[in-house]
Order: structure tokens, then C-alpha cells, then sequence
């Protein structure tokens, strides 16, 4: 018996590297009638996450955001993932479906901004992350769906901090959609654990939980 295939929708506004980090997890998996039938939108006509959909042969689309009602209210999905999509989506948009974002900060801390990661370091503070939260039409107020931590160390560079974010995004964003795609509550350090296990060597693991 196969289960139906999923539809996902993740929408960018320009580099793209959160929805080919999605991309490439549910074109790994093994699919065995359970693979995630994923449609890339973008509302800039020559935004590079377009160009990565190509690359990855993922139907994609420039939606322009004042069509969004109209496309949403005839094209079902599954869940809608925000990926660097730089608009704010109304209500009436946000009725049509489920709609979750990431945001490289701790939120509330740092919300609001697209400058969330120079903003905490030049801040000071000594632990950001990554949150993962239902969109609403209050910018970056939903509800949060999970996050996790990464430390600034003493003398780290805030290069090193930013890709730090970004590996984190990269790795968090498929599994929790994943996990909401399935409808599955989850604990979401329990995830993180699966992923990298005691051996892991991963330079993002800060060890596991018992
Ligand atoms: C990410 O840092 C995401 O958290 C924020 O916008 C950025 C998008 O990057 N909302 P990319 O387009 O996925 O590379």
C-alpha cells in the first residue's frame, strides 16, 4: 500500500540555501511511496532559489505577492514553508493554508530584522540559535515550533558564527517539516540526538541528552 505523497510548497525571495538544504533531505530519503512532492514560488522573478530549483528539477514558480490569494486558494498543500521570503503575507493569505518560517535567532530575542545574526553578536550576548515558529501576520511573533541554541565562544569570529547558523538551519528546517508533514508530536531534542547519536563528531553537537 502507498501512502499518499505529501505537497509542500516553500517560498523564497532570493538565495535559496534553506530550500535546497530541504530539497536535497527529501531527495535522499528513501521514498517507498512516502516522498515529498515539493513546489518551489518565489515572488522575485530572477531570485537564485528559482535557479537552485532548476538545478534540482523541483517545479518552481514566480508568484508575485499580489497573487498569492488567488494561487493559495486553488492550489493545495500540505504545509507551506517560508524560506527567506522577505514579505509580509496577510491574514486572508494565511487562512488558506499552514505556514511555517525559520528565523536565526532565539526569538522573541532579535525579531523583526534581517540583520537578527550581526544584531545578537555585536549585542554581546553569549547564546543565539535558530527558531522555527507558525507564521502570523505579526512578524515573527507565531508561536514556536523549536529552536536551538548556538554558543558564542570567546574570540569567535562572527563569520564563524553566522555559518554556524546557517549549518544549524540547514539541518533543523528538514526534519521538523518533515516531522509536521508525518503530523507527529515530537520532542524536539529527541530529533536532534537521532540525528547525530554519541559518535556523531559533528562540530554542531554539543553532546546528547540522556
Ligand atoms: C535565513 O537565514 C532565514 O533564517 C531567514 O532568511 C535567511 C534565508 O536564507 N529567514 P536562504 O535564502 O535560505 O539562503
Amino acid at each position: 500500500m502507498t501512502t499518499q505523497k505529501k505537497k509542500l510548497a516553500i517560498m523564497g525571495s532570493g538565495n535559496g540555501s534553506n530550500f535546497e538544504a530541504i530539497a536535497r533531505y527529501f531527495q535522499g530519503k528513501d521514498t517507498g511511496g512516502k516522498c515529498v512532492d515539493i513546489t518551489c514560488l518565489s515572488n522575485v522573478e530572477n531570485a537564485y532559489i528559482l535557479t537552485r530549483a532548476q538545478n534540482l528539477g523541483i517545479k518552481n514558480k514566480f508568484l508575485p505577492f499580489s497573487e498569492n490569494f488567488d494561487y493559495f486558494s486553488k492550489n493545495e498543500f500540505d504545509l507551506v514553508v517560508l524560506a527567506g521570503y522577505m514579505k509580509i503575507l496577510p491574514d486572508e493569505v494565511l487562512s488558506l493554508n499552514k505556514f511555517i518560517n525559520i528565523h536565526p535567532s532565539l526569538l522573541p530575542a532579535f525579531g523583526g530584522t534581517i540583520h537578527s545574526i550581526k544584531d545578537a553578536f555585536l549585542a554581546g550576548v553569549k547564546v543565539s540559535g535558530v527558531t522555527i515558529h507558525w507564521v502570523t501576520s505579526d512578524v515573527d511573533c507565531g508561536e514556536i515550533i523549536a529552536q536551538y541554541p548556538v554558543f558564542i565562544t570567546a574570540g569567535m569570529h562572527f563569520d564563524e558564527f553566522e555559518e554556524e547558523i546557517h549549518a544549524i538551519e540547514h539541518k533543523l528546517y528538514p526534519i521538523v517539516i518533515e516531522k509536521l508533514l508525518e503530523d507527529k508530536v515530537f520532542d524536539f531534542q529527541d530529533l536532534m540526538k537521532s540525528e547525530c547519536g554519541s559518535k556523531c563528531g559533528d562540530s554542531h553537537c554539543g553532546g546528547c541528552h540522556s
